[in-house]
């Protein structure tokens, strides 16, 4: 190495077949990324190595978590203009084709994550070889920070694996396991950790030809079935995001369309068009996202607290699911109900979810293992963690904890998942209030990331603490909260899900309400949504928050409840159910003012928002910005309701929202909370 102030990033060692193994191990850091001092360091190396002309080149990761993450993001928040990002692109393309240009084999030698810059690394080597477990994941998941593949990723990887399987990957963002990688040919050999090192040399010592894909893969990136292929492309795109909101995927069939012919004029599209996204409001606003839960993850990484059991009480909707989760991420957990016949249903879902997650029968069966049913509640006494998911009624739950805390282990935390009683009206059933904390799921638990910690004013620092680590360590996002009626997330959704309500009962079609909302961008219409939910959970919280708040429940919704029109639980809601689909009358959108409705449902949500900002039910904006993404999937791209008021303007929303509380009433009153908003330091960068 020339340059000695440089912290080294990568080592090198040089076996007796003459092989070299360059190890990379990213100074100071946990993760490996490519940066532009990494990806330098890694050029002088390549050079280096080609100098040296050894038999082969094996590249392999040492640390324990994976290969390599990515690109680092943190560097393309730095990146000021379009000149700036070329830079950076070339450089990453440059390395990668000297890689690629090496007269000797290559390997990568993959474990754990392996995404995005990592995978273009390895689709720079002759070979792939990767650890056969779940924890080993590849993917080129770019088009979710609003951008594509740059450092020849899609130049690489079409040709290898055929345009349809690697232009599903690139547009998904999905990851894949070693055996499907293998099963579509983006690895070459997958094989479990002993023989990790001797399959790599093996592919040096035998240097057998790169992999080739069959004709029908060929022929997928043929001149003439492409614009074929593009357009399919584009339709199964548009069915999840549309062109003016994500415009990368749709960027990178473009790249893909005009140039798979020819790799140079490829590369220098794939540079060029990513230069042009990765300053736009899209991707900034992603990347934004990305860095909103890093800070949620960062909150729960307590490594000292270690909880092994976890006992839950009450098998229903919620209770089911959240003790199968943590049986599925690895906790020994004990399922409490008032009887055995009750836990049945819950132990058949758990048993759903495993073979879904797991696949293979043994890992399974280890997890029912995990998964103990126990009407009795024998788990109380060894319990790290109680959680307690039983009826909404807080006199149920308090005769509950009266009886249950003389058996709790001492410092075992008692986590509620209540959804609406203030902690304060639980903790006094209890001789150390300071244990109680809310672990706040979502429905359905195995695809809501968030989970909020709601902090009473006895919950205890720590207790809110190790709640969080253990948030994290059953792979969800902790939100901490104030124990306020609604808390964050429920108490900002609902006024926009109850303007939906007032909307309908004035005669707009539900179908043309939900496409004002989607057409913001949220993933599901807030009449879909409350369907969804179900209409009497919707009833009960739109209740307590209306008691709270001295807002009113629309009629409409009451009425519906009464006449036992659930949603889509009971096949009718707002809409009729088929096969849990709900069936959407055709209503053409011609005649109706969109935009009126679009305000209406997300000004509510935002005057709310900045209430729940001034009453500090979370400690700043970016909190309740990851919350409601993270909790709601509100729009991604517009990251989050507080940036959204900051991009267009605070004082603008302001206004509009005293029109419409002219126009339609109180309900539309500006919170005082706007007027520090114009002044604040939070800009919409
Ligand atoms: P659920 O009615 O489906 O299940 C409750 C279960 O608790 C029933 O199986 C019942 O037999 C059992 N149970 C009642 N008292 C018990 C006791 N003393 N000992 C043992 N088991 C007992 O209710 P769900 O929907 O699962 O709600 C549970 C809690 O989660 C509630 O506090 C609710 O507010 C909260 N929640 C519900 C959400 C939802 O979407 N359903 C979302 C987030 C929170």
């Amino acid at each position: 190495m020339d340059d000695t102030t440089v912290p080294a990033h990568f080592n090198t060692e040089t076996d007796d077949d003459n092989i070299v193994w360059l190890h990379i191990d990213k100074a100071g850091a946990g993760t490996n990324v490519l940066g532009t001092e990494v990806l330098k360091e890694l050029d002088r190396h390549l050079k280096e190595i080609a100098a040296q002309n050894p038999r082969g080149l094996v590249i392999l990761s040492d640390k324990k978590k994976g290969f390599i993450a990515g690109a680092d993001i943190e560097e393309f928040t730095r990146i000021r203009n379009k000149t700036e990002a070329l830079e950076l692109i070339h450089l990453g393309q440059s390395v990668f084709n000297r890689l690629a240009e090496l007269s000797f084999p290559t390997v990568a030698l993959i474990h754990g994550f392996c995404l995005g810059g990592g995978t273009e690394l390895s689709l720079a080597c002759r070979y792939r070889v990767a650890r056969d477990d779940p924890g080993t994941r590849l993917g080129l998941p770019e088009v979710r920070l609003g951008i594509h593949p740059g450092f020849g990723g899609s130049v690489r990887l079409t040709p290898l694996v055929g345009g349809i399987k690697a232009m599903d990957l690139m547009l998904t963002g999905r990851t894949i396991d070693g055996r499907q990688a293998k099963r579509i040919g983006l690895v070459d050999v997958v094989s479990p950790e002993r023989h990790l090192r001797s399959a790599a040399r093996r592919l040096v010592l035998d240097a057998p030809p790169a992999h080739r894909p069959v004709l029908a893969d060929r022929l997928s990136n043929h001149a003439l079935v492409r614009p074929l292929l593009a357009r399919v492309f584009r339709k199964q795109v548009a069915k999840r995001v549309s062109e003016q909101h994500y415009p990368a995927p749709y960027a990178l069939i473009d790249v893909w369309l005009k140039h798979a012919n020819h790799p140079t004029r490829m590369l220098e599209a794939e540079a060029q068009s990513i230069a042009g996204l990765i300053k736009g409001i899209t991707a900034r606003n992603l990347i934004r996202v990305f860095f909103l839960q890093e800070k949620l993850k960062e909150l729960g990484k307590d490594s000292a607290y270690q909880p092994k059991y976890v006992h839950v009480i009450g098998a229903g909707t919620m209770g089911g699911d959240i003790a199968a989760w943590c049986a599925l991420r690895g906790f020994h957990v004990s399922l409490q109900d008032q009887a055995p016949k009750r836990i049945a249903p819950a132990m058949q879902r758990a048993h759903k979810l495993f073979k879904r997650k797991l696949k293979r029968p043994l890992k399974i069966t280890t997890a029912m293992d995990r998964l103990l049913p126990d009407h009795r509640g024998a788990g109380i006494e060894r319990a790290d963690i109680v959680i307690e998911a039983i009826f909404e009624d807080a006199e149920v739950k308090r005769s509950l904890y009266r009886e249950i805390e003389p058996r709790m282990k001492p410092g075992a935390i008692l986590a509620t998942n209540t959804s609406s009683i203030p902690l304060e009206e639980l903790s006094g059933a209890l001789q150390q209030p300071e244990r109680l904390v809310g672990l706040h799921f979502f429905n359905p638990v195995a695809l809501m990331q968030l989970v909020e910690i709601v902090n009473g004013s006895s919950t205890s620092e720590e207790v809110s603490r190790k709640a969080m680590a253990f948030t994290r360590q059953i792979d969800r996002l902790p939100l901490p909260v104030t124990s306020t009626p609604g808390f964050l997330v429920n108490r900002i959704l609902m006024p926009y899900l109850m303007e939906a309500v007032v909307l309908e009962s004035e005669g707009t079609p539900a179908a043309i309400i939900d496409t004002a909302a989607t057409r913001f961008g949220m993933p599901m219409g807030p009449v879909e949504l409350a369907d969804t939910v179900g209409l009497d959970i919707c009833l009960h919280v739109a209740e307590i928050l209306a008691e709270h708040f001295n807002a009113e429940v629309p009629e409409r919704l009451k009425a519906l409840v009464a006449d036992g029109h659930l949603g889509k639980k009971s096949g009718r809601g707002f809409y009729t159910f088929r096969k849990g689909k709900a069936v959407k009358p055709k209503a053409s959108t011609s005649g109706w003012n969109l935009d009126d409705i679009t305000n209406r449902l997300i000004l509510r949500m935002l005057n709310e928002a900045v209430c729940c900002v001034r009453e500090g039910v979370v400690s700043d904006q970016e909190l309740l910005d990851a919350g409601l993404v993270f909790g709601t999937g509100f729009a991604p791209f517009r990251g989050g309701p507080m940036h959204h008021i900051h991009s267009v303007g605070a004082e603008m929303l302001r206004k509009e929202l005293e029109n419409l509380e002219q126009l339609r009433g109180k309900r539309f009153a500006p919170d005082p909370g706007w007027e520090t908003l114009f002044t604040s330091g939070e800009t919409a960068e």
